[in-house]
């Protein structure tokens, strides 16, 4: 089953989650979506779609103002949960070990995390693409984990938000050293989603590629007329 990931990023209200949830349940798709939104339109999904928060605190609780904690996401009715996006690596300053934190945080309070990886334009260019990915993945996964409470997505941080496409084969051997990494680990049953510049035109080109499991979209997946099509075009 592939898995069809939104991301909103800080876009989105009430209404339009009203009407994005309204046009996903009228797919008939096998596969399996997921929309992240911002923390004040967390609620429980259905069974067509997954409703995941953004991000997750470090912390249980505590004096951390602004910061949300796995459980207070959970407690919306809300099942899953980004952590260690390239965006809230950069504004957050997170290190691999903090997104292990806040992935055993999800884990620990029934959220799904999806463990975000991924290389900029320089290291790309230094050459250590390949070697930061395979450390993201390393390091993102809490030691605890175990097989199947976890999702991958890779991200290159050099093509998001900016159109850029990676090409079929960079996108391949990028998720062929994860699929690697993650066998290594004792993780043989992890999806691994790949995420940028994804939209209804290249979706199924992509979903296709060797060890590509579904797709994290971000700017086509706030309105319905760009991210149902991707649903549809994803079998
Ligand atoms: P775009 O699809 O807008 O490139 O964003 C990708 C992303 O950040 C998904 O989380």
């Amino acid at each position: 089953m592939k898995i069809i990931a939104g991301n909103w990023k800080m876009n989105g209200t009430a209404a339009q989650l009203d009407e994005m949830i309204a046009a996903v349940s009228n797919v008939a798709t096998r596969a399996r979506v997921i929309l992240c939104v911002p923390y004040t339109l967390l609620r429980a999904g259905n069974a067509n779609i997954m409703i995941a928060a953004q991000n997750v605190s470090k912390f249980d609780a505590g004096a951390h103002t602004g910061d949300v904690s796995a459980a207070q996401v959970r407690a919306t009715g809300a099942t899953a949960t980004l952590v260690g996006h390239s965006e809230a690596r950069a504004a957050l300053g997170d290190t691999n070990a903090d997104v292990a934190m806040r992935a055993q945080n999800a884990i620990n309070n029934d959220l799904m995390p999806i463990i975000c990886v991924g290389e900029t334009d320089t290291e790309r260019d230094l050459g250590t693409g390949a070697d930061v990915v395979r450390r993201g993945v390393r390091e993102s996964v809490p030691q605890n984990a175990k097989n199947g409470e976890f999702i991958i997505a890779y991200e290159p941080r050099w093509a998001i938000g900016r159109g850029i496409t990676p090409s079929a084969p960079q996108i391949m051997d990028m998720h062929k050293i994860i699929r690697e990494t993650l066998d290594e680990m004792g993780f043989d049953n992890t999806p691994v989603l790949y995420g940028a510049s994804v939209t209804a035109q290249n979706v199924r080109d992509i979903i296709n590629i060797k060890n590509v499991d579904g797709v994290l979209v971000g700017g086509a997946s706030l309105k319905k007329q760009d991210f149902i099509p991707i649903i549809e075009n994803a079998e």
